[in-house]
């Protein structure tokens, strides 16, 4: 089964190649009929992007869901221009004491974005949530724990407590499978936690644009409320609890250049 998924994911990879060396002869701007665009790994995962994010409302198929872990699950820091002797990691704090968290932007488009994060040991992404979101992950280096929810009634609109149901725990290292999760299932609402320096790749569609930003939380446990039922139903399993939204983290991460291969977006 295994192997019969890869395959056919090899094939719509030389599939949506061919359809890009075609675009290019024609229409790059690169004005050579020898310059191969589909060269570079990072490359790949944003035809594959380009064409199974189409709107910025879209969840990629099943089938497309599988040719975007294959290709994350094969790929490494050098794909993106890195290599473990050369990572830099911010050495500052934030105000609540907690290492800074650097990010570089690969991509970004209406629909998706790439995006890489270098978190330093000890470094923490609170808890939060991604509204309408399908987002891939994949650890390119070190170790990272974590912790997911989803909602328990997604149409619940309260923003103080909202019931949540623990969807992961765990702790992954490079090079770990891809994960994912969509918009109501799969661990929306996550939290990261650097075990050793980490670097991280996220594909996010739709994107954080338009006003669309993420919220953040602070968890508390079934028993710190009484006030819906919904936590209360499985709280002998300890595998729910409340969300409370709080603010925004002050200085938490500091954008870089991506300094990797070029995406050609043409
Ligand atoms: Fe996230």
């Amino acid at each position: 089964m295994e192997e019969k998924r890869k395959k056919r994911s090899k094939r719509n990879i030389k599939n949506i190649n061919t359809k890009k060396k075609r675009i290019c002869s024609s229409s790059c701007s690169c004005n050579t009929r020898t310059h191969d665009h589909s060269s570079t790994t990072i490359q790949t995962l944003f035809f594959a992007c380009n064409s199974f994010f189409k709107s910025p409302n879209s969840v990629p198929l099943p089938l497309d869901v599988n040719m975007i872990h294959f290709l994350l699950d094969n790929m490494t820091l050098e794909d993106v221009g890195l290599h473990s002797d050369q990572l830099f990691f911010m050495s500052k704090t934030t105000s609540n004491g907690t290492p800074r968290i650097t990010y570089a932007t690969v991509y970004q488009c209406n629909n998706f974005s790439m995006c890489l994060f270098f978190l330093p040991p000890r470094a923490v992404i609170p808890l939060h949530d991604h509204p309408g979101m399908t987002v891939f992950t994949k650890i390119l280096f070190g170790s990272m724990h974590i912790k997911s929810y989803d909602w328990i009634d997604p149409i619940h609109e309260s923003t103080h407590l909202r019931s949540a149901k623990i969807v992961m725990d765990s702790v992954f290292t490079a090079p770990s499978k891809s994960s994912i999760l969509y918009p109501n299932a799969g661990g929306n609402i996550h939290c990261f936690t650097a075990i050793t320096p980490c670097v991280f790749l996220d594909v996010l569609g739709p994107p954080f644009l338009d006003g669309r930003d993420c919220s953040y939380y602070k968890e508390h446990p079934c028993s710190s409320s009484s006030s819906s039922s919904d936590c209360n139903e499985v709280k002998e399993d300890n595998q729910n609890c409340w969300l409370e939204e709080i603010d925004v983290p002050k200085d938490l991460f500091r954008g870089v250049e991506y300094l990797g291969p070029k995406i050609i977006d043409a």
